[in-house]
């Protein structure tokens, strides 16, 4: 074991060490990485997604004011005191694949004027734009988070997106800030993040990377920056998965003086046309869920080193503005609305994930998982017909690991353990660290390895800590859920399974389960 000699936070030495008792079981060090110009992890790594999709929006957070269900303009008061719970630190909407269909200005005036529309992508169901861009951005001041605007491109125009921006933005006399204040609101929401379209290469449009570019190019140069004190944030629509072509053409086109993030989209899926039961699965599934799960580390890896090539500076960031598991619907639900039950599976991806992020806080900037309420790997559920609202364990998971918002990283390395499952193997163990401007140190770690406990050693003397405390999401089977019966099934409980002595940390990460660890002096 190495002896703890440099200086303070830096010198943090981790060690997942043998269990003697255990003789096919690894022994793994886990070591801090000196780094004087470790990263912040910014908080918008743990952003949120909403879009107008099955009952994310509509029967999900919005209700609407005359609804029995407690709410605050319409949207529900339990889920935005869950969200802010959470920290939530922005929220993208209104897609997806259904911002490329929308049009802002069916979503605002008096609610017996605003069209019915039908939503082509989710379902082919009419909606009656009772829930607009002000009902968005007032929720946004609520929760006290940044609104992320993702702009119609694939069928809207660059004249309608400046005015989107102008109609938020602009504080002056202009004909749609005008237009805003007629609809009561004076003062603009003054919305920094702004995407420039969704998935082009598909849904926003089937364009080209090339072509894309030019249009981005286009769409960004009648955005007012002036609007907003130092600018607006404007995302491109990122690559599809591997599409590393896609980044590089858009890196290569596009001026650093327009591009301030560059999306990237992952799910964790098997396979998009068997993608498998949302809560009964073997552990072929679960350890192919993993599989994907664990791809985006090499994603990351190799989206940034295209942009490093192009930006050395770091002046672009990335954006992963979906991700999550994806599984068939629940039965009896409607196909197009994605929604799905949430297991101690989806808790492992989101361990893994966010630890995946935070180790990449250099580039990675904001992520947002989709998506928030009933749709894919979603935090809140709630009833269709009842009033009932439950916490997922991914809900529970971002809750734990929301402590490394804004702190800094501590780099780690180290060889994990492996999981192994007939002849093939991933890491078991996913581990992040950050110190916090009160120099409280945080570690996640997710063990995925259904099977195995993964000890951990740390050698916390250097940190000066005095005081751990931790807490633990673990559950007895790996398809466990909560329900609307059974809300608090699986939570966050007080973790005992460890020993401070002499400034020597000794822990047991569980089987399957996410450990978050408060060390303070
Ligand atoms: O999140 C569901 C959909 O997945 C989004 O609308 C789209 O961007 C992606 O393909």
């Amino acid at each position: 074991m190495k002896k703890n000699t440099l200086v303070p936070f830096f010198s943090l030495i981790l060690f997942v060490s043998y269990t003697p008792f255990f003789a096919q079981q690894q022994i793994t060090d886990i070591t801090v990485v000196e780094d004087s110009e470790a990263p912040i992890i910014n908080k918008h790594i743990y952003g949120h997604f909403a879009e107008h999709l099955g009952r994310c929006i509509y029967g999900g957070f919005y209700v609407g004011e005359e609804s029995v269900i407690p709410n605050t303009d319409g949207v529900r008061n339990d889920i935005i005191a869950a969200l802010k719970d959470l920290n939530i630190p922005n929220l993208r909407w209104p897609g997806g694949c259904f911002a490329d269909t929308y049009h802002w200005k069916d979503g605002i005036g008096p609610l017996n004027e605003r069209p019915e529309i039908v939503n082509t992508w989710w379902g082919g169901v009419t909606e009656d734009n009772s829930f607009g861009t002000h009902n968005f951005l007032n929720l946004c001041e609520v929760l006290e988070a940044e609104p992320y605007l993702s702009g119609n491109v694939g069928s809207g125009t660059v004249q309608e997106l400046a005015d989107w921006v102008q109609y938020t933005n602009f504080k002056g006399t202009s004909p749609m800030s005008d237009l805003r204040r007629e609809n009561g609101r004076d003062e603009p929401w003054s919305v920094k993040y702004w995407g420039i379209g969704n998935e082009a290469w598909g849904c926003g449009g089937n364009m080209r990377a090339e072509y894309y570019a030019d249009i981005y190019r286009k769409y960004a140069t009648f955005m007012s920056d002036a609007d907003m004190e130092g600018g607006i944030y404007k995302i491109a629509s990122g690559a599809s998965n591997d599409d590393y072509e896609w980044t590089e053409t858009l890196m290569k086109n596009i001026p650093r003086s327009m591009l301030q993030g560059v999306a990237l989209h992952h799910y964790s899926v098997i396979d998009w046309g068997a993608k498998g039961s949302d809560t009964e699965f073997t552990e072929d599934l679960y350890f192919k869920t993993m599989q994907e799960s664990w791809l985006m580390n090499e994603l990351i890896e190799k989206h940034t080193a295209i942009m490093d090539k192009f930006d050395p500076e770091g002046k672009v960031d990335l954006i992963v503005d979906e991700w999550g598991g994806w599984y068939d619907v629940q039965e009896g639900t409607n196909p197009s609305f994605l929604y799905q039950q949430n297991t101690m599976r989806d808790a492992m991806i989101a361990g893994m994930t966010l630890n995946i992020f935070n180790n990449h806080a250099k580039r990675v900037k904001m992520a947002n998982l989709a998506q928030t309420v009933n749709v894919l790997q979603a935090v809140i559920l709630t009833e269709e017909k009842g009033q009932k609202m439950i916490l997922t364990p991914t809900y529970h998971v971002m809750h734990m690991y929301k402590v490394h918002q804004d702190a800094k990283l501590i780099p780690l390395s180290f060889t994990s353990p492996e999981y192994t499952f007939e002849g093939s193997s991933l890491p078991a163990i996913s581990v992040s660290a950050s110190i916090n401007d009160d120099e409280v140190v945080h570690i996640s770690i997710t063990n995925i390895d259904p099977k195995k406990t993964n000890t951990l050693t740390l050698d916390a003397t250097s940190l000066h800590i005095k005081k751990i405390e931790a807490t633990v999401l673990k559950s007895e089977k790996l398809q466990d859920h909560n329900t609307f019966d059974n809300p608090d099934k699986i939570k966050p409980t007080e973790f005992k399974n460890f020993q401070l002595k002499k400034g020597k940390l000794e822990i047991d990460i569980p089987p399957f389960s996410v450990v978050v660890l408060k060390g303070s002096h």
